[in-house]
Formats: C-alpha cells, sequence, structure tokens
C-alpha cells in the first residue's frame, strides 16, 4: 500500500457505524450508542476538525479534536487530539500521520498556536506515535479522584 491512495475526508454520520467497527477490531468491544454520541458532539462542536481516512472508499481511520481555550488555565488556543484510531489491518502505512497533518492545518487555520494531547501511560504505543510526529512531553500534570 502506499500513502498517495489515502484520503482524507470530513467526517460524515454515515461513517459512525465504520467508526464503531474500527473501535471494537481495536478494543475488542462494541459501543455503537457511545459512537453515535461521541461523534455527534464534534460534529455539532466543529466537523471539520472530525475527520476519516478513506482507502479505495472505504474508511480505515479517524481522528477527533477541537480548538478550544481557556481550559485548565490554558489561554492561548489550543487544538485537541481527543480520539483516533486506524483499521489494525491499515496500522503502519502513515494512515495516522496523514489524519493528523490534516488535523493540525485545520487547527492551524482556527488560529491554534499550539496542539496537545493527553496520553494514558498504560496506551504506550499512542505515545511513540505521537513523538513521532513531534510531540513532546508538557509540563501539564492530570490529577483524578475516584467517586
Ligand atoms: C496510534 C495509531 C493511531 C497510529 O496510526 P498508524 O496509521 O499506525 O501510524 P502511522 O503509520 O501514521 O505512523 C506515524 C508514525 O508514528 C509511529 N508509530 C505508529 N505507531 C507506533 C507505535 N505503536 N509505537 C511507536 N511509534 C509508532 C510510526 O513509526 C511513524 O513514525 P515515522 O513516520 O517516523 O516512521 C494506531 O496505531 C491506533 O489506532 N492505535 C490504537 C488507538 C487507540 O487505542 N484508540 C483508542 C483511544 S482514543
Amino acid at each position: 500500500m502506499t500513502t498517495n491512495q489515502v484520503l482524507v475526508r470530513q467526517l460524515d454520520t454515515i461513517d459512525i457505524g465504520t467508526v464503531t467497527a474500527i473501535d471494537e477490531k481495536i478494543t475488542g468491544s462494541y459501543h455503537p450508542e457511545e459512537w453515535e454520541r461521541r461523534i455527534g458532539y464534534y460534529l455539532r462542536r466543529d466537523p471539520d476538525a472530525a475527520l476519516v481516512a478513506v482507502i479505495d472508499g472505504e474508511v480505515v481511520g479517524f481522528m477527533l479534536g477541537e480548538v478550544r481555550s481557556g481550559e485548565f488555565g490554558l489561554m492561548e488556543p489550543t487544538g485537541w487530539i481527543e480520539v483516533l484510531g486506524v483499521d489494525p489491518d491499515h496500522q503502519g502505512s502513515s494512515i495516522g500521520r496523514r489524519l493528523a497533518e490534516s488535523l493540525l492545518e485545520h487547527f492551524k487555520s482556527r488560529g491554534a498556536v499550539k496542539v496537545r494531547t493527553l496520553v494514558d501511560e498504560g496506551m504506550g504505543d499512542i505515545a511513540g506515535f505521537f513523538e513521532s510526529l513531534g510531540f513532546e512531553p508538557a509540563p501539564l500534570r492530570p490529577f483524578v479522584k475516584l467517586l
């Protein structure tokens, strides 16, 4: 497979089933209602920041984010990459990179000066992906408390 076969376009509601299936392949869990709700949220917030990668008409990856400012005391407009997944059958073919490049271009066009994401330390493979894209650890500590 070559990367020039990959098309990145805006996610459409008709893609929800395929995104749900890709997530199921990655995680082993099937959550259609969750994806319907989650994708609806991103499409309402900023449809241009909800992207899918397509090869030969088939959706093989997705990336969702948005530009925010003011959260967590971070005043500068910041693009957040929040949800992503590439079909395991297509991983390692620069699809994630293509999705990120498109999303970062969009963030810049919306005035973002930085892009951030959060990676759970238990998801080491995603950290490696972001490091390859030039992301560095940030001095922003998450805090959590059981409820
Ligand atoms: C992380 C993920 C998006 C990467 O997508 P991908 O299409 O396989 O990645 P790419 O082929 O575009 O790789 C881009 C770069 O990241 C690196 N990379 C990708 N996966 C990596 C890994 N597991 N470890 C280290 N580096 C990795 C590649 O080596 C490549 O670097 P290079 O361009 O310098 O050679 C994909 O593996 C995935 O969907 N993982 C599961 C995500 C998940 O769990 N989502 C649910 C929570 S939101």
